[in-house]
């Protein structure tokens, strides 16, 4: 099973990052954690339980404990790689609401469901998948996303992001010059790994440009976390 041997060595290198903390997912737990208990303590009392969708949801590692405390209506993973799902399963338990489990692409989700109009979400969650897309890929989803939030929802967006006005060829060096000095922790294999897959795969959204797509596209852009190293960001936005 080649698939499953190369997805084995990359989730491995993965799961090493986020073991040592080296894109700050603890500091994403938490801002992730204040963003949906602050927006679910502000919703009347009669709404009904909050739908969420968490697009490339991956193993659930980081999330599981939040998820299994908050109090959702219904939550849904979904992501590209069918190999991280029953994973995510695992890792979240039983919890008192419905979960679906999706194989698909999140930009091909959200352009469907933008065409058939139904089902609104309340909550929308995305943790380090977007940035694999192109820029006007990451267009076209914000404005179909927008089309498939609820009134009042939320979507919270955490992903690499390069600062204002520096290239992609800029942020790829630097962030290259980041693993290859500061990430010891991991063998020299898994070092080459994630550096190899961001400079075939990582398109980050430039932070002026994205905010103004955004809003063009009928958003209200906060950033709610930025990290220490000009790159892992969170933004919340909500309907304009
Ligand atoms: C770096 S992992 C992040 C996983 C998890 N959200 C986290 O924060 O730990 C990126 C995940 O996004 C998924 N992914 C990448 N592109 C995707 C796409 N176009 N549609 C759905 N999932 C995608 C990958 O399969 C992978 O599981």
């Amino acid at each position: 099973m080649p698939n499953m041997d190369l997805f084995s060595q990359q989730w491995g290198s993965y799961r090493a990052v986020v073991a040592h903390d080296l894109m700050e997912h603890q500091a994403v737990a938490t801002a992730t954690a204040t963003a949906l208990e602050t927006w679910l303590a502000s919703r009347p009392e009669e709404a009904e339980a909050a739908a969420m969708v968490d697009l490339g949801c991956g193993d659930l590692a980081l999330l599981a404990p939040l998820l299994r405390r908050l109090p959702l209506g219904a939550y849904t993973g979904l992501d590209l790689t069918a190999q991280v799902l029953p994973l995510a399963q695992q890792a979240l338990g039983e919890v008192p609401y419905p979960c679906r489990w999706i194989e698909g692409d999140l930009l091909a989700w959200a352009s469907q469901a933008a065409g058939n109009g139904d089902g609104q979400v309340d909550i929308l969650h995305s943790a380090f998948a977007i940035h694999h897309l192109s820029d006007s890929e990451k267009h076209t989803l914000l404005e179909n996303l927008r089309s498939r939030i609820a009134p009042g929802g939320l979507f919270i967006w955490v992903d690499v992001f390069r600062d204002h006005g520096e290239s992609r060829e800029a942020y790829v060096q630097r962030y290259q010059q980041r693993i290859a000095a500061g990430w010891m922790q991991l063998t020299p294999q898994q070092r080459e790994h994630v550096s190899q897959h961001l400079k075939g795969y990582d398109h980050p959204a430039e932070r002026t440009a994205i905010e103004a797509a955004a809003e063009a596209a009928g958003w209200h852009w906060r950033w709610a976390w930025s990290g220490a190293h000009r790159a892992e960001a969170m933004a919340v936005l909500t309907p304009a």
